[in-house]
């Protein structure tokens, strides 16, 4: 199944369907403390954990969490090895909890460069939650909005090869279906954690039209209130989908 991309905006001063979060600020959070870099980290885990149950009880129906991008594997060798360790350990003591509670965990990036144990790992997690129907978990891991457009054209150009599709057939909704998530509907709010302001290659598809926010906060630090301070926010703003203001208003009230 597909959502139509052009779907009209939600009614104003609803909650988001769908937040997607760059979950940034635990090196820094450790260095303040003068603790390593992957103390944060294992905070930031914490962290999620928190996060994926207030948007659980806040009826928000997928998180996406940016757990580790295509880039983050030109960190030093010792930090990647305690965040795949870190994945796993969570994955692991998770697993049973997320289950119970209703939610469904999803995986997006390109799992070739994991080990054999971890692939394992994600499989089964995605296996066992496929028929719960709670939250969205959607974890993305060895994910970049380059390769997923990337790995787009590439099956597409597959069904082109074998006589699927014509090129003329090629058109955003169409290449749509072939992009990461495209059976859940689009992030409505962006959340990013720890003072920076960009998108570092996420979901640049999939984020057109989402409504950006960002925090000086650092990611081990969030928690629900600061949940209820980014919604508040999104529910305030006026999402236009490339039409006027006044258009949107009418619309709202028709
Ligand atoms: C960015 O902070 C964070 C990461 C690259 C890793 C994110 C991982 C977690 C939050 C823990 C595990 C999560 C799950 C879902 C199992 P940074 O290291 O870039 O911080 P800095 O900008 O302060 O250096």
């Amino acid at each position: 199944m597909s959502v139509d991309i052009d779907a009209p905006p939600p009614p104003p001063n609803r909650l988001p369907r769908h937040v997607a979060i760059v979950m940034d600020g635990n090196g820094r959070w450790a260095q303040q403390r003068s603790l390593p870099r992957t103390a944060g980290h294992r905070e930031g885990a914490k962290a999620a954990r928190r996060i994926v149950q207030s948007c659980d009880e806040r009826g928000i129906e997928v998180l996406t969490l940016f757990a580790f991008s295509s880039e983050n594997w030109h960190r030093p060798r010792p930090e990647v090895d305690i965040l795949m360790n870190l994945f796993l350990t969570t994955l692991r003591s998770e697993i049973r909890r997320l289950d119970k509670t209703n939610v469904r965990l999803r995986f997006i990036g390109d799992p070739g460069a994991f080990s054999d144990t971890l692939r394992k790992y994600m499989i089964e997690a995605e296996r066992r939650t496929v028929a719960n129907d709670g939250l969205t978990l959607v974890i993305a891991a060895n994910y970049g909005g380059r390769w997923d457009i990337a790995q787009a054209a590439r099956r597409v150009s597959e069904a082109v090869l074998a006589g699927h599709l014509q090129p003329g057939d090629i058109t955003v909704d169409r290449l749509h279906h072939y992009m990461c998530l495209a059976d859940l509907p689009m992030p409505d709010l962006f959340i990013r954690t720890g003072g920076e302001q960009r998108i570092s290659n996420f979901l640049l598809w999939q984020m057109a039209y989402t409504e950006f926010y960002f925090t000086d906060r650092l990611w081990p630090d969030y928690d629900a209130d600061d949940l209820e301070l980014a919604c508040a926010a999104f529910a305030s703003r006026q999402r236009r989908f490339g039409l006027t203001g006044e258009q949107v208003a009418l619309s709202a009230h028709a």
